[in-house]
């Protein structure tokens, strides 16, 4: 039996699910029409999430604010801080849900979503990624110039510079913190002497301030099996820790040195200096996630729930040992491993077709659909799936208790 099947297994075993009776053939609320139920938070509207017209995004609001507290509880324990990464939710409510459980800030990837939630009163704002081009420089200062609180990361000195002329051009003083590459190659300037120059010329600069560094090791956050990763995590991070000492040897501002993720969240404090970790994807989860064990279970990475589903609609049921539903790769997206089909045992879930979902029945299927009925599906991966949704529904039990805006849906500039 391959690991995926195996975890999937052992996942749905773990979350206790159980094949529930659902309704079927409802009528469906449209997007439009739930926005406009619930515009005043009309909390004695009851729609069931399964009435929705599909396919609709659902977050699971027990589930989420388990994460979130889970993750709070585990920082103060830890004795670091989160400075979650909204490229995950894309949406300022779970932003300010994080804030209120003590976050240090929020980090963005891209000036577009930095807007997007400063907009939606969001003001403690990291942007990770870089800008490079005259037109994003400009809009990161401007955000700067409305928004004390907002942070640009840099990994080049050409790049330092034209930050400063843009921050001076507007007469601010721009907070800076200097990207570190963790040994992957992507973004970031290499450790040692090259990020200490880097930290000291936007040090001198007229137009920055620096804050400190982060460091993000993307390739260690999906290491199967908890031993390995938090060996690998540690040994990397060790020049990370070097370079950011020696910053502060050299008298720099060190309040920063972010890094981290949900796969490293409870490793990430053993790597000395360490203020704050970016951690995403643990608000939702997905099937990705789960497939790479935890401290406390080697094969399921059951720390977090998966709180993200996808509510589909069967279209076809004429075919043996297959349905055919409504969420295909523009619903679900084509990442694997596909996503999985909740409360539900012996059958797989396919979005490789671009409207169409794929259910294939094994011998032992917990049942089968028919068409009109409704299942629900846990993600593949949470953060591209968010970006394809407007809104996402907030459900308690199975009753829809908000409909969230997605503010900083397609903003990916
Ligand atoms: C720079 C940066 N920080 C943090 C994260 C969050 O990672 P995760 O979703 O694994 O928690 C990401 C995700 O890709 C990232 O690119």
């Amino acid at each position: 039996m391959s690991r995926n099947s195996l975890s999937r297994r052992r996942f749905l075993q773990a979350s206790g699910a159980a094949a529930l009776w659902l309704p079927t053939s409802v009528a469906g609320y449209t997007a439009a029409e739930m926005r406009q139920f619930y515009a005043n938070g009309e909390m004695s509207v009851n729609v069931s999430k399964w009435e929705l017209d599909t396919p609709a995004l659902c977050v699971d609001l027990d589930l989420l604010e388990a994460n979130l507290d889970r993750m709070a509880s585990t920082m103060s324990t830890n004795g670091i801080a989160s400075r979650p990464h909204a490229k995950t939710h894309k949406c300022p409510t779970i932003a300010q849900m994080q804030m209120d459980r003590g976050s240090v800030g929020i980090c963005t990837a891209k000036v577009s979503e930095a807007e997007a939630m400063f907009q939606n009163g969001i003001d403690n704002i990291l942007n990770t990624t870089g800008n490079v081009t005259p037109t994003k420089i400009n809009r990161a200062m401007n955000l700067r110039q409305q928004c004390p609180g907002f942070i640009q990361a840099t990994d080049s000195q050409d790049n330092a510079r034209l930050l400063s002329e843009a921050a001076v051009a507007k007469g601010i003083i721009a907070d800076v913190v200097v990207d570190v590459d963790p040994g992957i190659r992507r973004t970031g300037t290499p450790f040692g002497q090259p990020a200490l120059q880097l930290a000291q010329l936007v040090d001198q600069l007229p137009g920055l301030n620096f804050v400190g560094m982060l460091c993000y090791d993307a390739a260690a956050q999906h290491v199967v099996g908890f031993e390995t990763r938090k060996a690998q995590t540690l040994e990397r991070m060790v020049q990370a820790t070097d370079t950011f000492e020696m910053m502060k040897a050299s008298g720099l501002n060190t309040e920063i040195f972010s890094g981290g993720g949900t796969g490293t969240y409870n490793i990430d404090h053993d790597t000395k200096g360490l203020t704050d970790v970016q951690v995403g994807s643990y608000v939702f989860m997905d099937a990705q996630y789960i497939s790479i064990g935890g401290e406390e279970d080697n094969e399921v990475y059951s720390d977090f729930h998966t709180s993200l589903t996808i509510m589909t609609t069967v279209l076809n049921d004429q075919y043996e040992g297959k349905a055919t539903s409504d969420a295909g790769a523009k619903a679900c997206t084509i990442n694997q491993p596909w996503p999985i089909i909740k409360g539900e045992t012996g059958m797989s879930y396919r979005s490789g077709s671009d409207e169409f979902g794929t259910i294939t029945y094994q011998e032992d299927a917990s049942r089968t659909y028919k068409v009109g009925e409704k299942l629900e599906v846990i993600v593949s991966h949470c953060d591209p799936v968010v970006n394809l949704y407007d809104q996402m529904y907030a459900i308690r039990g199975d009753k829809v208790e908000a409909v969230w805006p997605i503010s900083a849906r397609g903003m990916s500039a």
